[in-house]
């Protein structure tokens, strides 16, 4: 019985027993603490038919009205066999719901996809590349189609992932770009990032797709590499389970850190490409190389 109503309680997570409305309430009020610093604005969904960036839109679509949002997605088909469900999960959900949605087709975009990308000799791993190749078009498409926000599916989990990372790696600049929100820069062409479900676990998307019968893809990339990153999820996770509220703990500490951060993101090392325009470190941007690369070889 859920202590609060008397209902039955039909989801546990981790210790937490909600029935099915008050599961909804909770995941909509931890959604509610990130959108409500989007009020009226223009967010596009990067959408790749996993259970974040699903639970991400149908949560947004619920806030839509309330804090005056006008909410697109857009899909970036990597032409990968392994998640060939992705386009059609994400299809079939956007026209049911009425979401305008814009399908990128990565070949037309790059020349190659990501399998035969996969073929070639690189410099870095596929994945690596992929995710390169990823943030790159859909920072691109978000500036070009005037979106104020593009909203990713990190959840709980990867953020403390994310932050266990990089404060062991020392890599302060790095770690000062986390977060639940971060602001477009227009002058250096860099759409910010909106993280709706920053405040859910994985569990509880999980949760909450299947509560409210979102289909969804739980394909493991073939190509993942990050073993790192793997392997911290695992023992934040078994951290969690150990000292219970690990995973709100660090964010909450993290939050209250990351205005001493600010230092560290000046964005004075950030320069324009000079092949594309875009923001690089460098002379010309890493997606720049990659292309060239993945053209010449
Ligand atoms: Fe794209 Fe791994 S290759 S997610
Ligand atoms: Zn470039």
């Amino acid at each position: 019985m859920h202590r609060c109503c008397g209902r039955k309680s039909e989801i546990n997570i981790q210790g937490m027993k909600y029935c099915k409305e008050h599961f909804l309430a909770h995941c909509l009020e931890k959604a509610g603490k990130v959108v409500r610093k989007a009020r009226g604005k223009k967010l596009l969904v990067a959408l790749s038919g996993g259970k974040d960036s699903m639970a991400a839109l149908s949560l947004l679509l619920k806030l839509r009205d309330e804090f005056h949002l006008k909410v697109s997605g857009v899909y970036i088909d990597l032409g990968m066999k392994a998640v060939a469900d992705a386009r059609e999960i994400i299809e079939s959900f956007c026209k049911k719901e009425g979401v305008e949605l814009v399908v990128i087709n990565m070949r037309n975009e790059t020349g190659f996809t990501i399998d035969e990308l996969a073929c070639k000799k690189l410099k870095r791993p596929v994945c690596s590349s992929c995710g390169l190749i990823k943030r790159y078009i859909l920072n691109k498409f978000a500036v070009e189609h005037g979106a104020d926000f593009l909203v990713t599916g990190h959840n709980t989990d990867d953020e403390v992932t994310f932050i266990m990372l990089n404060l062991t790696a020392q890599n302060l600049e790095q770690l000062s770009r986390g977060g639940p929100i971060t602001l477009t820069k227009p002058d250096m062409k860099l759409v910010g990032r909106l993280k709706v479900v920053y405040y859910l676990t994985e569990a509880e998307t999980r949760a909450y797709c299947e509560i409210m019968g979102i289909k969804y893809h739980d394909a493991k990339c073939p190509y993942t590499t990050g073993a790192s990153q793997k392997r911290m999820k695992y023992y934040v996770n078994m951290i969690d389970k150990e000292f219970s509220n690990f995973k709100n703990g660090v964010l909450k500490s993290f939050r209250e850190l990351l205005p001493a951060l600010e230092s560290f993101n000046s964005g004075d090392a950030v320069k324009h490409c000079t092949a594309c325009g875009y923001p690089t470190t460098s002379g010309v941007c890493s997606y720049c190389r990659i292309i060239k690369h993945g053209k010449e070889n």
